[in-house]
């Protein structure tokens, strides 16, 4: 079997569902539960042996230690961490704790668990750690795209506990010889995803009629990867990554934010005739140190463990957008007090 952390998040699920739709290994699936981990998201394997949940912290030492010997997995992927920019201007504190110690527990455990196994299982044995092209920092509009060998110069609490985490992961490679393998990947979007980040954020707002914060400019540049092409990247380097290496994931979709914003009103305007929703859009202050543009360049993987993206945005967020028309009960659970008091923090005054 292989270990999961965060698998109840946005795309720790949609990886344990993709990984389950596809084979039979089970999937041991360690998460703390925090306002990202949602168990609806898995409830079509509520009765699913090969899908075993643990409520739990990845900075456990304890319970990680005494699962992996209890489960003996092939195999680990880290997703588990504090993902949101915007709460980390708010409140670093817990991404120093889950991203950095977390990280730190979590490879302690599985280095204790590694020097035990026999040969085979010890060469066999992967450690993947799931992290993002924010560790780079910014890029001006004409600066080529990330590679593996760009670097880190992060620039958010959010981003600088990844890079940290990142060295941690490394460092275990170079000093103890842990088969550890890195994806950075861009801004992903789809089922699932919880309603603080821009895509849900702008789907769920327009729905309600409310306004579409956009920061800045909006003249922001991100690359977007449909979580589903993720999974398959994750699946494909763990399948085939070498030991000790990192592989950028990207989706070769460059946009600005104003633009992703005016193509949910497009999309929406078009399922429903008569509606308008583009006045709904709403500049406001801009995010403090916001980083201006993100790229990937994700031809190491594609060279080298032959992956490339199977969505483009076009058809992406034509799904993504459909799967939350067909998922309100969903919005409408996540939308709890603690959901209501973030955008009041977030966005005072606005809505
Ligand atoms: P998410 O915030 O939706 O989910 C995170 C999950 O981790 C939640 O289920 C949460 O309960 C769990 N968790 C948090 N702290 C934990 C702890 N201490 N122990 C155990 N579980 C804990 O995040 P996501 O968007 O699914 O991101 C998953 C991973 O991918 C993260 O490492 C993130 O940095 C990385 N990433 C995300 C994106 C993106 O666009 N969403 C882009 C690049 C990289
Ligand atoms: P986000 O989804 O938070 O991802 P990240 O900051 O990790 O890239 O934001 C994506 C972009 O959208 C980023 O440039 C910030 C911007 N943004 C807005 O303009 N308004 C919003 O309400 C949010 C949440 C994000």
């Amino acid at each position: 079997m292989i270990l999961v952390t965060g698998g109840a998040g946005f795309i720790g699920s949609n990886f344990v569902l993709d990984w389950l739709a596809q084979s039979d290994e089970k999937i041991l699936n360690l998460d703390k539960l925090t306002y990202a981990g949602n168990l609806k998201n898995l409830s079509s394997l509520e009765k699913d042996s090969r899908h075993v949940f643990v409520l739990g912290d990845i900075g456990d030492i304890k319970l990680v230690s005494r699962l992996l010997v209890q489960y003996q997995p092939r195999a680990i992927i880290n997703f588990a961490a504090e993902s949101h920019v915007d709460r980390s201007i708010h409140g670093p504190e817990d991404f120093i704790q889950t991203n950095i110690l977390g990280t730190f527990r979590l490879l302690e455990a599985a280095r204790a668990y590694w020097n035990k196994l026999e040969v085979h299982e010890k060469q066999n044995f992967r450690f993947l750690h799931i992290s993002t092209d924010e560790v780079y920092g910014s890029l001006t509009q004409i600066e080529p795209a990330f590679t593996e060998e760009h670097r880190y110069e992060p620039n958010s609490p959010y981003s600088a506990s990844k890079a940290s985490s990142d060295h941690l992961v490394r460092a275990y490679h170079h000093t103890y010889g842990l088969p550890v393998l890195t994806t950075n990947c861009s801004n992903n979007y789809g089922p699932f995803q919880f309603p603080e980040k821009l895509i849900p954020l702008m789907i769920v707002n327009a729905l309600a009629g409310k306004p579409l914060p956009v920061y800045g400019d909006g003249l922001q540049i991100r690359d977007w990867l449909y979580v589903v092409d993720h999974c398959s990247a994750i699946r494909r380097v763990l399948e085939a990554g070498k030991p000790g290496e990192t592989y950028n994931v990207g989706g070769w979709n460059e946009k600005p934010n104003i633009e992703i914003v005016q193509t949910i009103c497009n999309l929406l305007e078009e399922l429903y005739p008569g509606s308008t929703f583009h006045h709904l859009i709403t500049y406001v202050k801009d995010r403090p140190g916001h980083d201006r543009r993100y790229a990937i360049n994700a031809m190491k993987i594609e060279r080298e463990l032959n992956w490339k993206p199977a969505e483009t945005f076009e058809t992406g967020i034509r799904k993504t957008i459909q799967w939350y028309l067909n998922n309100q009960q969903w919005i409408a659970d996540v939308q709890t007090g603690t959901y209501r008091e973030w955008i009041e923090k977030n966005y005072a005054g606005l809505q």
